[in-house]
């Protein structure tokens, strides 16, 4: 989808559709909104008396946020459709809000198959959105919600309904065109980054594996002008990445680790490092997981895309700050090779794991990308991974992703970003309790706790690598109930969330 700026009003400007907006209790609508209605009226012009009112008058439409209608313009205008879309309460608005109308209206518009849609900016001045956030957070809407993934779609090629070849961004106020131009431009640049880890997310496990995942991290970070190492088996073992090399040697798909680094020029400064767990697929190895539903463990290298997306967006933007992403990347199988429960294994930072469960994969290939991270002397390190199902048992699936730390100014920095991001992250505790819940009898820790706690013990198995000497602020966030959306609402489309994405470039650009 081309996005694009212009200095127009709604009203006369010419597209298969376009998009307006209205608060929940607004009985006359104001603004561009009304102005589409006064058009919409009877010749004589009067305000209040057009269809969009009288749809409001006759109760139709109430403005509820997310609600659509679809006015039919009989010539009045030159767009034959108005996609009306609900606002909510003007006191609730914010701009997670615009996201999601504006999701919803495109994904109207392209059920329709319409091919160019215009849309005002919704909410700008209101809310205490100003025009460059609102701009931003309407493009990101209208290219997050009408994102399909269509890699193995052979039979319904491009004249499938969804395919909008056209947004044109609408402001009538001359004096904003700079910042609604500045917002859509790093809007089309975040969205594109969600749905590039959306793709990712959604690949198939067969195609989509370490080395493949590798590849694509190389060829996406030539694109836009990071640096980027890949470490293979020789690598890691020479590094003695004890706890990536376990999990990957079950598997005919080597392991690896993959370094992005966003280093602009001139700028200096301890930087941020961002950590993603990457497991490709994830069956439980030798302690497997029950068949139903371990389909889904394709999704197991969400954390994974969310460094990649982001990592994306960050030289995109070109953000004068340091960052470096990590992305440990492996296939946890069943097999002649595979590690199994009783092995000890010996992590980069010399300590010894005794294997419990197998299942409990991802902490162990974050040990090894934890440790390694102390050698850059981080401002902050954060870590996603969708670590355990005890996480969505607490909070449930697609509401909110657990938040750990081991610093408080550094957990209301993330809480914060991930506020202004508009993903929901709840702070759960880092009690020293479940430390010792993973003490071992043969070795210095194991990698499981027992059915009590897991999301905590998890999270302190991953301390005991962060703790000590180059200890730095460390946030971990277990995104296991984010890994997919089961419906199309607002921005969201079933499949791949692209969760994490925002945060981690909202706190590159905030911290
Ligand atoms: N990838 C899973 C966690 C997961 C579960 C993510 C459900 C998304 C949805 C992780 O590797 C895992 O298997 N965790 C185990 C840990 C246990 C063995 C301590 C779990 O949660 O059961
Ligand atoms: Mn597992
Ligand atoms: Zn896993």
């Amino acid at each position: 989808m081309n996005v694009s700026v212009h200095n127009k009003q709604i009203q006369a400007t010419a597209a298969d559709a376009i998009v307006v907006n209205l608060f929940e209790g607004v009985t006359r609508p104001g603004g561009a909104t009304g102005a589409v209605d006064t058009a919409l009226g009877s010749a004589d012009g009067i305000p209040g008396s057009g269809m969009i009112s009288r749809l409001i008058q006759l109760g139709d439409f109430k403005g509820r946020l997310n609600e659509v209608a679809v006015i039919y313009t009989q010539g009045l205008i030159p767009a034959p459709r108005v996609i009306l879309v609900g606002l909510g309460k003007s006191n609730e608005f914010s701009r997670d809000r615009v996201r999601q109308v504006s999701g919803t209206a495109f994904r109207k518009a392209a059920e329709l198959g319409c091919r160019t849609v215009a849309t005002i900016v919704h909410g700008a001045g209101v809310g205490g959105l100003d025009a460059r956030q609102a701009a931003e957070a309407t493009v990101e809407g209208a290219l997050l919600g009408t994102y399909s993934y269509r890699e193995y779609k052979t039979r319904d090629g491009e004249s499938t309904p969804g395919a909008i070849e056209t947004c044109l961004v609408v402001e009538y106020d001359a004096s904003k065109l700079a910042e609604v131009e500045a917002g859509a431009r790093s809007g089309a640049i975040l969205a594109r980054a969600i749905n590039a880890a959306r793709t990712l997310i959604n690949r198939p496990p067969n195609a989509l594996y370490p080395a493949a995942f590798a590849d694509e991290a190389q060829a996406m970070a030539a694109r836009v002008g990071l640096r980027c190492t890949v470490f293979a088996e020789k690598e890691l073992a020479e590094h003695r990445m004890g706890g990536i090399l376990a999990v990957g040697q079950g598997s005919q798909r080597p392991p690896r680790l993959v370094m992005l680094e966003h280093a602009p020029e001139g700028v200096e400064g301890a930087p941020l490092v961002f950590v993603g767990k990457g497991v490709t697929f994830d069956t439980g190895g030798v302690s497997i997981k029950p068949s139903d539903g371990m389909s889904s463990m394709k999704g197991d290298m969400s954390g994974a895309a969310a460094v990649f997306g982001a990592m994306q967006a960050i030289a995109e933007l070109k953000l004068p700050r340091r960052v470096i992403g990590l992305i440990p990347l492996a296939e946890n199988m069943p097999d002649g090779a595979a590690y199994r429960p009783g092995d000890v294994i010996s992590m980069m930072s010399g300590l010894k794991v005794e294997i419990i469960s197998t299942d409990a994969e991802g902490r162990m290939l974050l040990a090894d990308a934890l440790h390694y991270a102390k050698q850059f002397n981080p401002s902050g390190v954060i870590d996603l991974a969708t670590l355990t199902g005890a996480c969505v048992v607490a909070l449930g699936e697609g509401v909110a992703a657990g938040l750990f730390a081991n610093n408080e100014a550094w957990a209301e920095t993330v809480l914060r970003a991930a506020d202004a991001a508009g993903e929901r992250m709840w702070r759960l505790p880092l009690y020293r309790e479940y430390g010792e819940k993973i003490r071992s009898d043969s070795a210095d820790i194991k990698n499981t706790g027992d059915r009590n706690g897991g999301v905590g013990t998890s999270a302190y198995f991953l301390y005991r690598f962060v703790e000590g000497e180059g200890e730095y602020p460390w946030a971990h966030v277990d995104m296991a109930g984010m890994m997919f959306s089961k419906e199309n609402k607002g921005y969201q489309v079933k499949g791949g969330m692209g969760y994490g994405v925002r945060t981690l470039v909202e706190l590159a650009r905030q911290s």
